[in-house]
């Protein structure tokens, strides 16, 4: 058995791996119905019985093999539970639950690791797709065990400003308040040309999933990726997967450098070579956010 002080990461690496093919194939043998579809707080912050069924086989199977281990899983989180320092694994069973109702093919199962709240091993399997991401710190990220991320490898081009990103953002499920103002305003901000005050990005796009946009920066698809609202649960496997090909983590409000993993605002930059203009574009980014986020 895996001693609690000194985890086997490549163990843990592989036994994740296959519970996402496991995962993949209830996802993919589902038949979620669009309408009447069971709401948590409201119609855009959906759950069915799939997420329920996907965690329940994650969260049994990961508690008889490593006992030691503590679980933090979006189906069954308790408030009065937060996350702790703790080896703990950190699993949102069908990320971008909006699009698995609908049949938009950007789900997948997100299943991160994370000792003293930094994310450490990071699996994440779109089944639609049959695309697998995955990460150890300190070994790496892969598309689907093979492939070295980022994409294009030292071909990758340096960042070079706002003008030239492609931004992922998502529009959450709180649609009123200070978080939707300033989400909402930012978006205008960021996308209006540079003589009326903005800066003129290339384009948005939202995936869905907060894991898969994550791994869409981590493979340098997408250049940012701007977040609010969304959870340790959403995010801790992609951060790993982002960190191990050269991206950076830092949080969505301005100057913070060091983000918390459960801080629930995040900012994510791909990698770029020798991280040139990566700080630049932060400090960018962060000029243009036009209020609070408060989580
Ligand atoms: C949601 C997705 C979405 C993000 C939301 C999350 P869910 O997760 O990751 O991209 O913007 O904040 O709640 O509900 O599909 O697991
Ligand atoms: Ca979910």
């Amino acid at each position: 058995m895996d001693h609690p002080k000194d985890p086997n990461l490549n163990e843990i690496h592989d036994f994740l791996v296959s519970l996402a093919f496991k995962a993949g194939d209830i996802i993919n043998n589902a038949l979620p119905e669009t309408n009447d579809t069971g709401s948590k707080k409201n119609s855009a912050d959906l759950v069915t019985e799939y997420d329920r069924a996907v965690e329940d086989m994650i969260s049994t199977s990961l508690k008889e093999k490593y006992p030691n281990y503590d679980f933090h899983g979006e189906e069954t989180y308790d408030q009065n539970r937060p996350l702790t320092d703790a080896p703990t694994f950190v699993v949102d069973p069908i990320d971008g639950t909006v699009n698995f109702v609908h049949g938009f093919p950007f789900a997948c199962v997100s299943l991160g690791f994370a000792i003293g709240k930094i994310p450490t091993v990071g699996v994440v399997y779109n089944p639609s797709t049959k695309t697998l991401y995955s990460a150890i710190k300190g070994q790496g990220a892969y598309l689907n065990r093979e492939t070295r991320l980022p994409l294009k490898g030292s071909n990758m081009e340096p960042l070079a400003g706002l003008t030239n990103a492609l931004i992922a953002i998502e529009w959450g499920s709180d649609r009123s308040g200070i978080n939707w103002e300033t989400k909402v305003r930012t978006f205008e901000k960021l996308g209006q040309s540079k003589e009326n005050g903005g800066a003129m990005v290339r384009s948005f796009r939202s995936l869905g999933s907060a894991a898969l946009n994550l791994c869409a920066v981590a493979d340098g698809t997408l250049d940012l990726y701007w977040e609010g609202g969304c959870w340790a649960w959403d995010v801790c496997a992609g951060w790993v997967i982002l960190a191990e090909a050269g991206g950076i983590m830092v949080d969505g409000s301005p100057a913070g450098w060091e983000p918390r993993l459960d801080g629930r605002k995040y900012l994510a930059v791909r990698g770029s070579p020798n991280r040139v203009g990566q700080k630049e574009l932060v400090e960018e980014f962060w000029s243009y956010i036009q209020g609070p986020l408060e989580y």
